[in-house]
């Protein structure tokens, strides 16, 4: 079943609107990845793919039913997010924070269950985050904390992942361990991710496929081989691009070439 489903959705703020007639369906098993130009809308579309911002027009469906007719529990069962590392209160502890991820399965006393601490150690052995367990996020460095927000995430156990920049400031190591992640939730575990992404190069090699916004709209959508093309990226950053590729993976290269 599609996991999420985003269906003609027009969407923004108050006096400002941000995407128009935007469909954009996420598969178990697949890495979307959103792209675009500084304001072009990718996180405003993670928040209204999360619930937290209501499409004016047009539907967002969360494993076939509207997200806005869930209650708080059910959605953070369905959909986890990854927000951008830069808002964490810094005084929780890492196993703390990763234990909110099963604040949606607690019963009414709060006490957690086997299950729920099962879930939470799972969680922090695929992000390697075990050895971090009683430091506090504001000790952390960013790619350390970044790991600790996404081992939240899949301690709620949530068949949908939405992540907003999770490499940005990263360095090489950590960008490839997190992407990698991501890949292995996709491929192996049957997860369906969508991951707002800065760098063209990183969308290229790590998603499956790649939903370019710009001006308002979705403006390509596709395996990267067919969606990223010189004539596209040109026209959406407004800047000429250039695009080889890896003589050994084959995968493109893409820059922006001077004027
Ligand atoms: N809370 C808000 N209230 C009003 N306008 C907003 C709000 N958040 C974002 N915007 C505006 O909506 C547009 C899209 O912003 P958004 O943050 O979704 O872009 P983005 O693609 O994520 O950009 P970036 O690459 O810089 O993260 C921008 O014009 C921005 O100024
Ligand atoms: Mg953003």
């Amino acid at each position: 079943m599609t996991l999420l489903r985003i269906d003609s959705a027009t969407f923004g703020y108050p006096g400002r609107p941000v995407l128009k007639d935007v469909t954009l369906e996420v598969q178990p098993g697949e890495v979307v990845a959103l792209i675009g130009p500084n304001g072009a809308g990718k996180s405003t579309l993670l928040r209204a793919a999360s619930g937290m911002l209501r499409p004016s027009t047009g539907r967002i469906l969360v494993e076939g039913d509207e997200i806005a007719s869930l209650t708080c529990r059910e959605r953070a069962r369905r959909i986890a997010v990854v927000p951008q590392a830069a808002h964490v209160p810094e005084a929780f502890e890492v196993l703390e924070t990763a234990r909110l991820g099963r604040t949606a399965y607690l019963g009414w006393l709060g006490r957690e269950s086997e299950e729920d601490e099962a879930a939470v150690r799972d969680a922090m052995r695929r992000t390697q985050t075990q050895g971090l367990e009683s430091r506090r996020l504001g000790e952390l460095s960013g790619g350390e904390r970044q790991l600790v927000l996404i081992a939240r995430a899949l301690a709620q156990k949530a068949r949908c992942l939405l992540l907003d920049e999770p490499t940005a400031h990263l360095d090489l190591r950590h960008e490839t361990t997190i992407l990698k992640l991501i890949n292995q939730l996709a491929h192996e575990d049957g997860l369906g991710v969508l991951i707002a992404l800065h760098d063209l190069n990183l969308a290229a090699r790590h998603a499956d496929r790649v939903a370019l916004l710009a001006r308002g709209r979705l403006r390509g959508l596709g395996p990267p081989d067919q969606a990223l093309t010189e004539e596209t990226l040109s026209e959406a950053y407004d800047v000429p691009v250039k695009i080889f590729r890896d003589p050994s993976t084959g995968s493109p290269v893409i820059f922006a070439a001077s004027r």
